[in-house]
């Protein structure tokens, strides 16, 4: 999967794609994340690339010709599953989402600055509008971030133990259970037995009762319509 992001502050997504998890999944060719600076494709000696609201009002608009430029670049080097421009009013990434744009083959993100883009972008090219909560970024560059990192950990391989992701919270519609790691006891307060006992199966099951009480204690709303409830 190669993921091209569209942006005029580059350099706010030069950090999170070069380690850890986001780097191997690069090293082992299953995922790519190239970088594109807006300004490239501005029209003009003064390299333009937003301009004041018709109608008037407080921020700037990026311009539509260098976004569609770059746009139109991208479609020619590569077809896209899907061309996603990230937003406070687009829909909330959920797990869900993360799986199934996982699946995905390439992906396009354009971030949004200032005060947005010229509607008309929207009109013509993007296929999916995100938005990673009910508050507002001064731009789409870390939640595009955000949503490449929970893409990219769910394509098979990315991750060294492959049951590792269907574990995480939300993964079955739950939260994930309490974990431990040694020492089993740190000033007085030790890890619950049935974890030390190798019994794989009741491991299993007091694993999902956790989950379970800790979704019911801090997420009923997960809940609703389950035998959980
Ligand atoms: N840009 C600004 N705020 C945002 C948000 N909450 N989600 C996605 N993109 C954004």
């Amino acid at each position: 999967m190669q993921i091209d992001i569209i942006t005029v502050v580059p350099g706010l997504l030069e950090g999170p794609f070069s380690h850890s998890i986001l780097k191997r999944a690069e090293e082992k060719g299953l995922a790519k994340v190239n970088v594109h600076n807006l300004r490239d494709y501005a029209i003009g000696k003064h390299k333009q690339v937003d301009d004041y609201a018709f109608g008037g009002g407080a921020g700037m608009v990026m311009m539509v010709e260098p976004v569609a430029r770059c746009i139109e670049a991208l479609k020619s080097q590569r077809d896209y599953d899907e061309i996603i421009y990230m937003t406070p009013d687009g829909e909330t990434l959920d797990q869900q989402m993360a799986n199934s744009l996982s699946l995905k083959g390439n992906l396009m993100i354009l971030c949004g600055h200032y005060k947005g883009v010229d509607e008309r972008i929207r009109q013509k090219y993007i296929t999916k509008e995100i938005s990673i909560g009910d508050f507002v970024l001064s731009g789409g560059e870390l939640a595009a971030a955000i949503v490449a990192d929970a893409v990219i950990r769910l394509i098979p391989g990315v991750l060294n133990d492959e049951t590792s992701a269907l574990s995480d919270s939300f993964q079955d519609g739950l939260l994930a259970p309490p974990i431990y790691t040694r020492p089993a006891e740190y000033e007085g307060m030790k890890v619950p037995e049935i974890l030390l006992s190798g019994h794989n199966e009741k491991i299993a099951n007091w694993r999902f009762e956790e989950s379970v009480r800790r979704t019911k204690e801090r997420r009923p709303d997960l809940l609703e319509g389950t035998d959980f409830e």
